[in-house]
């Protein structure tokens, strides 16, 4: 076992606070690391011995970022869409399509060396632990195949087989119901954490809430958590569902109604409401309003969304900065929510927080303060900790 002690701490984020200091910032704090979780946190001057250390200069050592949703498994480019769209095109999940093709046409070592730059570009910008679905396969094979490669990068391996319904099953959606709730999930779900479902009734290419409901009650039976991409679009069922099944996460919320956020209120204990401003950004949709969630008790968090389609950005300090700016967080609430907030979405209790015990997940900053994260939007100054080298 080799110990590792970190010390220039300026300042310490642990998450591991309460109330006004929910951030926990600590000064003059030193860390031990030992097989890869937190052997020991506490005042520099008292710190024991370590076989190694990290100096970090006097800059902000935070929880690396967990990203609790994004789309890392596919091939080709939806870049003309994206301008399309930025010349008037609404977005309504058809796009899909184009990148099913491609990344069933891309071989697996070719898709791997893809998923596999997309984890770096998230690590070099402190993102430790990233949730990765599947969704651009849609046969057996495929998604089985995307879970696969998604499982050599992360732990939360997400089945999303009802992502849309593919081209050839156009004329026959409940055969495509079928496939995906009966030898499509068996064999996917030994790969696979949580089963999710596009449930936007607005979408001819999503699923409405009664599909949504058989896709998740079978995933449920097969042993998977639940979460769901709800109320993108528009208004629409999904956040309902969410909550009564015990979803650990409803993902977007882009427009909600009130008896969503009375819903989501209710179940703050079981259900997190998990905000993708990226995609508000990128497809120029309004914001959900974060700052009226926390208000009415919800437990919120901040994800990329990282795809093709919607948001092809990895960037949780940019995600971090749009939270605060476009949607009514406190640069503190933002970077909570990114961290311990996004772990709870995964139902984590061992990331997002910086406590002895918990993973040695760390993200150093180039800046004094984590307030920098909002204040600098678009600068790098995130990245996580390399404890190996
Ligand atoms: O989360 N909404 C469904 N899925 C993705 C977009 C996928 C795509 O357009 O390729 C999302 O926004
Ligand atoms: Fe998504």
């Amino acid at each position: 076992m080799t110990s590792i002690l970190i010390t220039g701490i300026g300042e310490l984020v642990t998450c591991d606070g309460t109330g006004e200091d929910q951030l926990g910032i600590r000064s003059g704090t030193a860390l031990v690391a030992a097989d890869d979780l937190i052997a020991w946190l506490g005042p520099a001057a008292q710190a024991p011995a370590a076989d190694r250390r990290i100096d970090v200069g006097g800059r902000a050592l935070i929880p690396g970022f967990v990203d609790s949703h994004s789309h890392l498994v596919f091939a080709g480019d939806r870049g003309q869409e994206f301008a399309a769209r930025m010349a008037g095109r609404p977005y309504d999940g058809g796009g899909i399509g184009t990148t099913v093709a491609a990344t069933r046409d891309t071989d697996d070592a070719g898709l791997s060396a893809l998923v596999a730059a997309r984890v770096a570009e998230a690590r070099a910008q402190g993102t430790t632990t990233i949730e990765i679905k599947s969704g651009y396969g849609l046969t057996v094979a495929d998604e089985v195949r995307a879970l696969r490669i998604a499982s050599d990068f992360t732990s939360e391996m997400t089945f999303l087989g009802a992502h849309v319904v593919p081209a050839e099953f156009a004329a026959d959606r409940d055969a495509y119901l079928d496939l995906v709730t009966g030898p499509m999930l068996a064999a996917a779900a030994p790969y696979a954490r949580w089963i999710d479902v596009f449930c936007e009734p607005s979408s001819p290419h999503a699923f409405s809430g009664e599909e949504a409901r058989r896709v998740l009650l079978a995933g449920a039976e097969a042993g998977l958590g639940l979460r769901v991409h709800g109320n993108q679009l528009g208004p629409g069922p999904g956040v309902q569902l969410a909550v009564e099944l015990g979803a650990a996460s409803v993902d977007h919320c882009t427009h909600l109604s009130n008896a969503d956020v009375d819903a989501l209120s209710a179940a703050r204990d079981t259900t997190v409401a998990t905000l993708l401003p990226g995609v508000e950004f990128c497809t120029r949709s309004p914001y959900p309003d974060a700052a009226r969630l926390l208000g009415a008790g919800v437990s919120i968090a901040l994800a990329t969304d990282c795809n093709p389609g919607t948001c092809y950005s990895s960037s949780m300090p940019w995600v971090i900065s749009l939270a605060v700016t476009a949607m009514g967080l406190t640069p503190a609430q933002a970077v909570y929510a990114a961290t311990a907030g996004s772990a709870a979405s995964l139902r984590r209790t061992d990331i997002g927080r910086l406590v002895v015990g918990a993973r040695a997940d760390l993200a150093v900053l180039d800046a004094p303060s984590y307030l920098h994260l909002a204040y600098r939007p678009g600068v790098p100054i995130a990245r996580a900790l390399d404890l190996d080298s």
